[in-house]
């Protein structure tokens, strides 16, 4: 038996490489296979000293793992992981663990879940963040599904994830589809996270005029404050890259015209399917999508009017700088509490018991969100872990009261320019109505009563009793 190998990895493109090798680093017996041989190849030569046992078919990969077998799936999100779970199925047995290390959506995951568990095998769907980097020194990981197979796995997972002040970034998340789910969320966070950063260098570029040195220097300082954190941080460096091909800034060469796999879009689709407001999620999306549409705003230049009002000259953008530095950060903290808002909606849809402050810790290393921010949303759970919104919080209130004024004037100042900042200003008006104390509901409510008799309630009587006035 001792021949046989612990741990198998399973699609060895460069994130399956690399985990397989992050495995093997820590002293791991790992099998690997791979649909084609040249990708075992290529992986053999580039880490000869990983000693892994390299199989080409799914009957030798599956033979040679000891029992009960656990095996990563790191293969491309959708048919793929089908397909390979469907080759490798007549040669597990009761008991084995497959697990999707893959961003699969986490409806498939909650299917396959229980397509598995009928056949006795144990399925995992295992949320990895951090990209080939992280990968190979140690990811975030986020695994749910059959509980059973977590001690198993624990050992391994727990191994080769980041580390930080000695807790792995991984940790149990829930039943079926919640590791993908979690990983989902993680991934609408980063991409409202990037919407923000990209948004503040909109306004310093074309609304303070700021040059690219400058606005390298910014990103750069308050990468060591409370906006600290990765995307910030390869955003500096950014900054300071050029262009291989010619004269300055690699940056000012790339169209500007984001894509995008999916992930993002998922949770804005969730948020509207479990009723969660998420808008700045939503709006990181929506732009994605307006940018990308490079034809259009080629026309709209043309087309449309709109010469933004002048910002305060170069020499006296310091003030400016500082409100955008603000509204960043408070919008940082809106999008988050979107974030773990949908979070408590999986709670509730799906009856999967989330513990928010240790997500919050997982994503602390590893991840692309991570950021030293994620201690204070650990600190804000742990001193409530049923907090109703993370807005609530006596830290965060704190937090928001004092980027408030600084907040409002950006949002203020990048409308009046004319540079478009969807996230930022839609944060504000999540937070703003977050805090109403009489929104504009009611108005909608008469409309609705008015063209359809769909009934309102009143303010002056109990809640659920229901009223239609005749409005001609
Ligand atoms: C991660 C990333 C990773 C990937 C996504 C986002 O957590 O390591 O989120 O999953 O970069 O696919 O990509 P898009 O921007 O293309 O949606």
């Amino acid at each position: 038996m001792n021949d046989l190998y612990e741990f198998g990895v399973a699609g060895l493109a460069v994130m399956g490489g690399n985990l397989a090798r992050n495995l093997a680093n820590h002293g791991f017996r790992v099998a690997v296979w791979n649909r084609g041989w040249e990708k075992t190849e290529a992986l053999l030569a580039r880490a000869p000293e990983a000693g892994f046992g390299a199989f080409r078919t799914p009957q030798e990969f599956v033979g040679a793992l000891a029992r009960p077998r656990k095996i990563i799936l790191m293969v491309q999100a959708g048919a793929a992981v089908d397909a390979c779970i469907a080759g490798f199925l007549p040669y597990l047995e009761p008991g084995d663990i497959i697990m999707d290390g893959g961003n699969s959506h986490y409806p498939d995951t909650v299917r396959r879940c229980r397509e598995l568990s009928e056949r006795g095998i144990r399925f995992l769907g295992v949320g990895i963040s951090g990209g080939e980097e992280g990968a190979l020194n140690g990811p975030s990981i986020m695994p749910g599904g059959d509980e059973s197979a977590w001690p198993e796995v624990a050992p391994y997972l727990q191994t080769i994830a980041a580390q930080v002040d000695g807790v792995p970034c991984c940790d149990w998340i829930g039943p079926e589809g919640a590791g993908h789910y979690v990983k989902m969320v993680h991934n609408g966070i980063e991409y409202a996270d990037m919407e923000l950063i990209a948004e503040a260098y909109a306004f310093l570029r074309d609304g303070l005029k700021l040059d690219n040195r400058e606005i390298g220097s910014i990103f750069e300082r308050w990468n060591g404050g409370v906006l600290a954190g990765y995307l910030m941080e390869i955003t500096a460096k950014i900054f300071r890259k050029a262009d291989p091909e010619g004269e300055g800034l690699l940056l000012d060469r790339i169209l500007d015209a984001p894509g995008q796999k999916g992930t993002g879009r998922w949770t804005g689709v969730a948020a509207l399917e479990t009723a969660t407001p998420a808008p700045t999620i939503a709006d990181a999306v929506f732009q994605r999508f307006l940018n990308a549409d490079v034809e259009l705003r080629r026309r709209g230049v043309d087309l449309l009017p709109g010469e933004g009002v002048a910002l305060p000259r170069k020499e006296e953008s310091a003030a400016a700088v500082a409100d955008l530095e603000s509204a960043l950060y408070a919008a940082k903290i809106c999008a988050y509490a979107q974030g773990f808002a949908l979070l408590k909606a999986a709670e509730r849809e799906f009856r999967w018991p989330l513990n928010y402050g240790s997500i919050a810790l997982l994503w602390r290393g590893g991840c692309i969100i991570r950021a030293r921010f994620l201690n204070d949303i650990n600190a804000a759970y742990q001193r409530d872990p049923e907090l109703e919104n993370l807005l609530f919080d006596e830290f965060f209130r704190g937090e928001l009261a004092a980027n408030l004024p600084g907040f409002r004037r950006c949002t203020a100042a990048g409308a009046l320019a004319g540079v478009a900042m969807p996230a930022i200003a839609g944060a504000l008006a999540y937070f703003d109505s977050c805090r109403a104390r009489r929104s504009a509901g009611n108005l909608i409510q008469a409309q609705r009563d008015f063209f359809g008799a769909h009934r309102f309630e009143r303010v002056d009587r109990p809640r659920g009793e229901t009223f239609h006035a005749d409005w001609m």
